[in-house]
């Protein structure tokens, strides 16, 4: 019997439901996102993109929930808005018109689009803007992924949607687009002293960077922090690039390099799940990073993750004090001898 997982359900405001899940949901995120979801006053969804739940988490920022077409953890894009430009962090797989609503919030700002990483979740809305900017490790990774026929895995083979209910007819079609890649520290000016900086980390996956928006006191971590489970060190991917750079030594260390700048922030904002949290985490999760990398047999327990494509693995999980776990395999944590 196919294996399934089920949570109990969110009475959301977008017009997608969700079929089922490729693993079980973290209880206390999933608990977080009922209570967000079905009870905070700012979220808003516009007819301009029924899928979409904008949530107004500081004057300037708003959050952009998406829920994941596949079967991985739902997703947050943020839109932080400057004195003459806007940044969107992250397309999602660019569900509805995603662009008429980001102009509607900005009226009509310029615009900087930038990507954390590859994640399909977080890049293959990229189609709907005319330039996009990544880290340089990654551009090739998100070439290499998003190409004609890229949403086709959402559907099975009559054409049913898998993970997640919506109008396939609402998904963009793939078309040519102009992906930039930047050095870590890339600034980029929103106008006036207000620069957001890409901070290059690795480790969920070879170019994961991080967003710190100094004048607004936050960073925007992608895929290397989450409630649910930080799921980085998976080792290199077939067919990627940089793959050096997709362990979670190479994590460690560049984290490392960020706690002495953390009186450059004080919240953190995360591609999945749970928001707003403290700067001081990062001092827990490079704790447990560091305890793995001494020893990674320490894992708390193991779970067998079904992925998109349908196989399984089994990852090993490390409780972070207070928070999640981070999940790792074997051949994830220390960079490939070269
Ligand atoms: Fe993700």
């Amino acid at each position: 019997m196919e294996k399934t997982y089920e949570m109990w359900p969110i009475i959301g405001a977008s017009k997608a439901k969700r079929i089922k899940w490729s693993a079980p949901q973290n209880q206390i995120s999933w608990t977080y996102m009922k209570m967000l979801r079905e009870g905070n006053k700012t979220m808003k969804v516009y007819n301009i993109n029924p899928y979409i739940e904008v949530y107004q988490f500081r004057n300037n920022m708003y959050g952009l929930f998406n829920q994941n077409c596949d079967g991985a953890g739902d997703v947050w894009q943020y839109l932080i808005i400057g004195p003459k430009k806007a940044m969107l962090i992250d397309t999602g797989f660019g569900l509805g018109d995603q662009k008429g609503l980001v102009n509607m919030l900005t009226d009509n700002r310029p615009l900087i689009v930038v990507n954390t990483h590859l994640g399909p979740d977080h890049s293959f809305g990229n189609v709907l803007y005319d330039k996009v900017y990544c880290s340089e490790y990654e551009v090739d990774n998100i070439k290499n992924r998003l190409k004609p026929g890229a949403w086709d895995y959402l559907f099975d083979e009559n054409g049913n949607n898998i993970w997640l209910q919506f109008d396939r007819k609402d998904l963009p079609e793939y078309r040519d687009y102009e992906l930039i890649g930047v050095p870590d520290g890339q600034v980029f000016n929103l106008g006036d002293d207000y620069d957001i900086e890409l901070v290059w980390m690795g480790g969920h996956s070879a170019g994961m960077s991080m967003f710190l928006d100094r004048k607004g006191r936050s960073l925007y971590a992608g895929d290397d922090i989450c409630s649910d489970v930080i799921g980085c060190g998976s080792g290199p991917k077939e067919g990627g690039f940089y793959n050096e750079y997709c362990n979670l030594t190479t994590y460690r260390d560049n984290l490392a390099k960020l706690v002495p700048r953390m009186d450059q922030f004080d919240y953190i904002f995360p591609g999945h799940f749970m928001v707003n949290l403290e700067n001081f985490l990062i001092l827990n999760i490079l704790e447990a990073l560091n305890e793995i990398i001494a020893d990674p047999t320490c894992f708390d327990y193991t779970v067998e993750h079904v992925r998109s494509t349908g196989e399984t693995r089994v990852r090993m999980h490390k409780f972070v004090k207070g928070f999640g776990t981070i999940a790792y395999t074997e051949n994830g944590v220390y960079p490939p001898k070269s």
